[in-house]
């Protein structure tokens, strides 16, 4: 892939062009952030780290929306973060005003890009771009399950001591409190979790899981994860950018798989060179399916808390 565009220079923004040049999974990155020297500075930053990591994608910052000009791909991680005691809900009508000016600003200036949408409230905010920029479900996605997903497998080395190499989790629906973890899905190379752990230490992670932000805001105090986040951001662009056909839990829109449309949800996808190439319906079973529509109407409450577009 030639060019991917951050806008937003803050933490995560940072850390995944960090990621996608130490990784040179790109050509060239740039960070795009209103306040003034900001993304010039954390591009400077990471290029300096170059002769270390021994990397020749170039990254540059700017404040004109005009750099992501021709990028194959724009990751949007701009808006306000959620304070400790604040849901990612908290802060939607404040990023909804920040999305629509850099949807704008997408569609005129790279309108063959691939979206990644990270802001919270990321499922409903995912669903606002493809709503207004019109375009096909391949090229709109969210991330958040690759990163709930993370942090489900490392909670589960952590209590079994196993390497996260070899532990593989699923979570699926709204990047909210109502995620839904799918124990039956979590395997240690193909061995069914349940198999090693006992189902009360089973729900005890499910449920860690879905605080697995909140826990790292109140542990941080004065800022949400970004380690992670970036590094999950970095594997979806890693998927695109080199046609691996991954099959990595993101935010996308629902076209009937899982009983639902009109809605964008954290789902299993296929993704290679065009972006999204299939939506995996997994079969859940009627508990499991139960817990995904309840996360369901969660986001769409919100997304009907959003004036609608001019
Ligand atoms: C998280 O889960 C900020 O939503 C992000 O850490």
């Amino acid at each position: 892939m030639q060019k991917v565009a951050i806008i937003g220079a803050g933490r995560v923004g940072e850390t995944t062009a960090q990621i996608l040049a130490e990784q040179e999974i790109c050509r060239e990155v740039v960070l795009i952030d209103i306040r003034e020297d900001a993304p010039q500075g954390v591009a400077l930053d990471i290029f300096q780290t170059a002769p270390f990591f021994e990397f020749d994608t170039r990254v540059t910052g700017s404040n004109d929306p005009a750099a992501m000009q021709d990028a194959n791909l724009v990751v949007v991680t701009a808006g306000i973060p959620r304070k400790p005691g604040m849901s990612r809900s908290d802060v939607l009508d404040t990023n909804v005003k920040v999305i629509d000016g850099i949807v704008a600003d997408i569609v005129r200036f790279a309108p063959d890009a691939i979206v990644i949408m990270v802001t919270n409230p990321v499922d409903v905010l995912t669903y606002r771009v493809a709503q207004l920029t019109g375009w096909s479900r391949e090229r709109v996605l969210g991330q958040a399950g690759v990163l709930d997903a993370s942090r489900m497998a490392a909670f589960i080395a952590l209590e079994t001591g196993f390497s996260t190499r070899d532990i593989t989790t699923i979570v699926l629906g709204g990047h909210g409190d109502l995620m839904v973890p799918v124990p039956r899905f979590c395997t240690v190379n193909g061995v069914p979790i349940s198999h090693f752990i006992e189902p009360d230490t089973i729900d005890e992670i499910v449920q860690r899981t879905r605080g697995g932000g909140a826990e790292i805001l109140a542990l941080r105090k004065n800022s949400s994860a970004y380690d992670a986040p970036g590094a999950s951001v970095a594997a979806m662009v890693d998927a695109i950018s080199h046609h691996r056909n991954r099959l990595l839990p993101c935010v996308a829109l629902l076209d009937g798989e899982y009983g639902e449309r009109d809605v964008a949800m954290g789902v299993p996808c296929l993704l290679g060179n065009r972006g999204l190439a299939q939506v995996i319906d997994l079969g859940l079973d009627d508990a499991e399916m139960a817990l995904f529509r309840e996360s369901v109407a969660s986001v769409r409450a919100d997304i009907g808390r959003m004036t609608p577009p001019d």
